[in-house]
């Protein structure tokens, strides 16, 4: 689970498009999260790519023709489609679609998708014109409606120069596509779970403000982890340099008193809530409305609290907080935990550099409501999420404490 796309079959379906160039990215990302990747190139692709890129990335036998006797598919044609965990067209060309939505199979790659019982995932990639046309649209309407997951494409600047809807999602948008498509069923399917995280700005003037080093990655990592099991994952997020994920449902914040509206809305229909934010305590009192000018006197900014989210929020969903502490780790946690009276408390020591602001992973103490403890090793930032959705999870409403459903 923590590591969603280990030892899964993908097969990746490359259709002919310059788009071809970040086929090969995506399947270098795919390779180095632990998929096999078995490649099907259309002939169009293979005039765009050669084979031996995608072979000497993935080492495994790339499938250009359906008749080459050699070939383990020419013996077997439909061995790629009952191995796959997934197939994935990237980038999938205007007739490519209109292939799929007719069901031919006069190629390897639709003869595999139209013997295959794994899910299909298509990420689209032509001209404006093309995907605008109705005959296309009618093509990835009918796709959808048998349940293929359609990615992209994305608005920008096109082959042609033109600026319109038609590029291919970016390799690492279309690897959250894939994971979230594997972990559609999974289990915290039909669930929602509310995640806060970076650092909120509170405003001194129109050009300053007062914020902290959070970068928001801990929250991120979370979102991710809650879609790679099937959950509405609500990413309540204050400005962060971080790409908005894939299949979440991004809410922007800037301020502490916004993030306390946003998430205090979004509670009400949630199944839990993780404040994985670093909420500024204190914010100026007034911001002043013209930018502060420089004299030679000292400046004093007074400050006024700010609303506890965490406390604040309640109701019948699991709540789970953050406490960085930089000193009596334990002790200051579990004071929280009684304070904003939560499920679960997620401890960690900022002054360790592996776990504090702006690393990729995390040294963490869990610690639940009853002040049991339980301390994980250094993990990745995703890794950690999995933890603490594990815990979430037996402690949902509506559970045995194992997380199986009940009633
Ligand atoms: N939190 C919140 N609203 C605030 C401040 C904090 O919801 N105004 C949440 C954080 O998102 C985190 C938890 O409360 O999940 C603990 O945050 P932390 O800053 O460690 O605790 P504080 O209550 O602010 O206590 P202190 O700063 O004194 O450690």
């Amino acid at each position: 689970m923590t590591a969603p796309l280990a030892d899964k079959h993908v097969v990746l379906g490359v259709t002919g498009s310059i788009a071809c160039y970040k086929a090969v990215d995506l399947a270098s990302k795919l390779v180095q999260a632990g998929a096999l990747v078995d490649v099907v190139m259309s002939y169009g692709a293979t005039r765009f790519v050669a084979p031996l890129a995608f072979r000497s990335i993935t080492h495994r036998e790339v499938v250009t023709d359906t008749y080459d006797a050699g070939s383990e598919f020419a013996n077997n044609h439909v061995a790629l489609a009952r191995r796959a965990d997934i197939i994935v067209i990237a980038p999938a060309t205007v007739h490519c679609l209109a292939k799929l939505a007719l069901g031919l199979a006069d190629d390897p790659l639709t003869t595999t998708v139209i013997a295959t019982q794994a899910p299909l995932l298509v990420a689209p990639a032509m001209d404006a014109a093309m995907y605008d046309h109705p005959a296309t649209q009618e093509n990835l309407d009918k796709l959808r409606r048998r349940g293929v997951t359609i990615a992209g494409p994305a608005p920008g600047r096109l082959a042609s120069g033109l600026m319109g809807m038609g590029r291919l999602l970016e390799p690492a948008e279309l690897v959250g596509h894939i994971t979230a498509t594997l972990g559609r069923d999974g289990d915290l399917a039909g669930r929602t779970i509310v995640i806060s995280a970076g650092g909120t700005q509170e405003p001194i003037d129109p050009v300053r403000v007062i914020t902290n080093n959070s970068s928001g990655k801990m929250g991120y990592a979370l979102a991710e982890a809650a879609r790679d099991r099937g959950a509405q994952a609500v990413l309540v997020t204050a400005p962060t340099a971080l790409p908005d994920p894939p299949l979440v449902e991004v809410v922007r914040v800037q301020t502490a008193a916004q993030m306390a509206e946003a998430v205090l809305g979004a509670v009400g229909r949630a199944d839990a809530l993780i404040m994985a934010a670093a909420v500024a305590d204190y914010r100026p009192a007034t911001a002043a409305e013209q930018k502060i000018k420089k004299t030679d006197a000292a400046l004093t900014i007074e400050l006024a609290k700010t609303i506890d989210i965490l406390e604040t929020a309640r109701g019948d969903f699991v709540k789970v907080g953050f406490a960085a502490e930089s000193e009596n780790l334990a002790a200051n946690a579990a004071d929280k935990v009684r304070r904003k009276s939560l499920d679960l408390i997620v401890a960690n020591d900022i002054t360790d550099a592996a776990s504090g602001f702006g690393a990729d992973t995390n040294r963490v103490i869990l610690i639940d409501r009853e002040l049991r403890t339980e301390e994980l090793p250094l993990l990745t930032k995703y890794e950690v999420s999995h933890r603490i959705l594990d815990k979430v999870k037996a402690l949902l409403p509506g559970t045995d404490g194992d997380g199986n459903r009940v009633g």
